[in-house]
């Protein structure tokens, strides 16, 4: 506390120490590592962040760019790699670190990739940590999502996600996508197909990652048929639609209610979830 005496004096020291709260602060932020700064870039890039790319809807209607909107992952950017927002990125960065740092063996994959945004990602966090023996798998058809099959899976009946041509994207169109951050390379292998076809014999030996975003039932239930077992002990389980879509959320409740799994379920954001395999 300054009496009047030292009010002078007191000012100085003041100064002194706000400009040594500065500095404390500069020399923070400058020791923030490469790969840190290198991670956030990237997902401000594949989310739209820097250009502020417009929301595309359905039929070609556009709304302007909302910045909360796509944080969150609720709008489909126009040019952006990714739709599935910031908080959904630093799970799945928060998921990888920690599976590398506690060494859960296996590859990381995503089952619906749309312009391959968040297994760009993951190429980009193994880069980031000098991984070599890990891969990134990119399964998708690559021309969007398929007609129901009611018969064998009655809940997606009524599901029109086939409808939606912006969901299709071509296989070169996201391998280009992954040239652009120079990262197709070996260690990213892509399946190309239904899942229902691609993923029961896919060369997939071993699991550390596994992130679900195929919205529909089928998609989701194929996946975790033919996937989750290859999941290791330790390893992630992702899924991206599980607040958004109720057929997704009926496929991951009853597998997970099939096979007896308790593991808790944690809440991402408004509609991602994960759990860590026992
Ligand atoms: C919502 S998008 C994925 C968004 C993406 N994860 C991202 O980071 O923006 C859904 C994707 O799943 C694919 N898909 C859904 N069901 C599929 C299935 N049964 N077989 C193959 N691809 C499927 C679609 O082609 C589409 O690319």
């Amino acid at each position: 506390m300054c009496s009047g005496f030292d009010l002078q004096f007191c000012s100085v020291q003041t100064s002194k120490s706000l400009l040594a709260g500065v500095q404390a602060t500069v020399k923070l932020s400058a020791m923030r590592s490469t790969k840190d700064l290198y991670l956030d870039l990237m997902k401000k890039c594949l989310i739209g962040l820097i250009y502020a790319d417009v929301e595309e809807k359905p039929n070609l209607q556009f709304e302007p760019f909302d910045e909360a909107k796509r944080l969150e992952g609720r709008d489909w950017p126009t040019y952006a790699h990714t739709m599935i927002g910031m908080k959904r990125l630093n799970n799945l960065q928060f998921c990888v670190e920690e599976m590398l740092a506690r060494g859960v063996p296996g590859d990381l994959i995503e089952t619906g990739v749309w312009r391959g945004g968040a297994t760009i990602f993951m190429r980009a966090i193994l880069k980031a940590y000098a991984v070599k023996d890990r891969f990134v798998w990119v399964a998708d058809s690559f021309q969007g999502l398929p007609t129901p099959n009611s018969e064998k899976y009655p809940a997606d009946a009524a599901d029109r996600h086939h409808e939606f041509k912006e969901l299709a994207v071509p296989l070169d169109q996201v391998k280009s996508n992954f040239a652009k951050y120079d990262l197709l390379d070996d260690q990213v292998r892509f399946l190309e197909g239904w899942f229902r076809d691609t993923l029961p014999n896919a060369p997939v030996e071993q699991l550390a990652l596994i992130r679900l975003d195929g919205d529909m039932y089928e998609s989701t239930m194929e996946a975790l048929v033919h996937l989750y077992p290859k999941l290791s002990s330790g390893g992630y389980l992702i899924v991206d639609d599980y607040g958004a879509i109720p057929n997704c959320r009926r496929a991951v409740d009853d597998y997970r209610k099939t096979q007896g799994i308790s593991n808790e379920i944690r809440q991402i954001d408004w509609t991602g979830i994960y759990w860590q395999r026992s």
